[in-house]
């Protein structure tokens, strides 16, 4: 009998296929990714869709304040880099402060570039109803737009700081309305931040498109992590949305730790971690040295 090696070539999901999986029930996992090897090990992992989202402001840049800091050109250089690291996977740029708010053109510039530069599949932004001819204006112009609502991190001063939003039934209620009038305007994903369940089931239910969720519990159409926060790689605090698969914040430390102690007592490096030199030229170079002494 012969044993045939089977190679699994990922192909990369369109919006059809996410569509099709909200249609069938099929879940999407989708996680955050800033750079290439972390792209690389989700890529491999078999994660259906990555953001390279500006959370990349306090999650790699130390901006401990919040994400408004985040430049276009930050958001490009680590798209480009999860691009790479991720050939095969549905990437989607995050749009930061103040690249869209201002006036339609502006975001149609700045989510062009995410395309042009960095190659991504789909661009985010936050917010709902006031930001509908942003999201429109870049829709017509042929790009995938995913919309933001709940709890969005660029107006989070609004909100009094990172506050779950749709407590109660008027906030629940506007936001439904948000979520019917991001689909309206062309949005093809809706993305929902710190919102309970049942808010989270009611939207994932009346919208067409697909809803993901991070903290907005179970129902929803799929999940999104802040890949820091499921790795135990961000320390600042931790939302009481996040699972933690790993703590490499730990074992970083430890590693490093172990460094500096073997440095710091000869134990590194040993004879496997040095060049050798080619046989009989060190009795050459000794040679060479005498002679240049004489
Ligand atoms: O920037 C990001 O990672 C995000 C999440 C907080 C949803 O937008």
């Amino acid at each position: 009998m012969h044993m045939f090696k089977m190679e699994t070539t990922i192909m990369k999901k369109s919006i059809l296929d996410f569509q099709e999986m909200k249609n069938s029930g099929k879940k999407v996992a989708w996680l955050t990714s800033y750079d290439f090897p972390t792209a690389q090990f989700a890529e491999k992992s078999g994660i259906d869709m990555l953001l390279v989202g500006d959370s990349m402001g306090m999650c790699v840049y130390g901006y401990t304040g919040g994400t408004l800091p985040v430049t276009m050109d930050q958001c490009i250089v680590h798209a480009e880099a999860v691009r790479r690291g991720a050939p095969n996977t549905f990437v989607m740029g995050d749009m930061p402060f103040l690249s869209y708010q201002t006036i339609p053109a502006d975001a149609v510039r700045n989510a062009g570039r995410f395309f042009k530069e960095a190659g991504v599949d789909a661009i985010k932004l936050e917010g709902g109803r006031r930001v509908v001819n942003m999201i429109k204006a870049i829709a017509d112009a042929g790009m995938v737009v995913c919309g933001h609502i709940g709890l969005t991190p660029q107006s989070s001063g609004q909100m009094g700081g990172f506050k779950a939003q749709g407590r109660t039934a008027e906030s629940a209620y506007g936001l439904i309305l948000d979520a019917r009038t991001v689909q309206e305007a062309g949005a093809m994903f809706l993305l929902l931040e710190a919102v309970p369940p049942e808010v989270g089931e009611f939207i994932a239910e009346d919208l067409k498109i697909p809803v993901y969720g991070i903290g907005a519990g179970p129902y929803v159409d799929g999940q999104l992590l802040i890949v820091s926060d499921m790795l135990g790689f961000f320390q600042a605090f931790t939302p009481k949305f996040v699972k933690r698969y790993a703590n490499l914040a730990e074992e970083i430390t430890k590693a490093m730790t172990d460094y500096v102690r073997d440095v710091k007592g000869s134990k590194f490096p040993e004879d496997e971690h040095t060049y050798k030199m080619l046989e009989g030229e060190q009795e050459n170079l000794h040679q060479m040295v005498q002679r240049m002494k004489e």
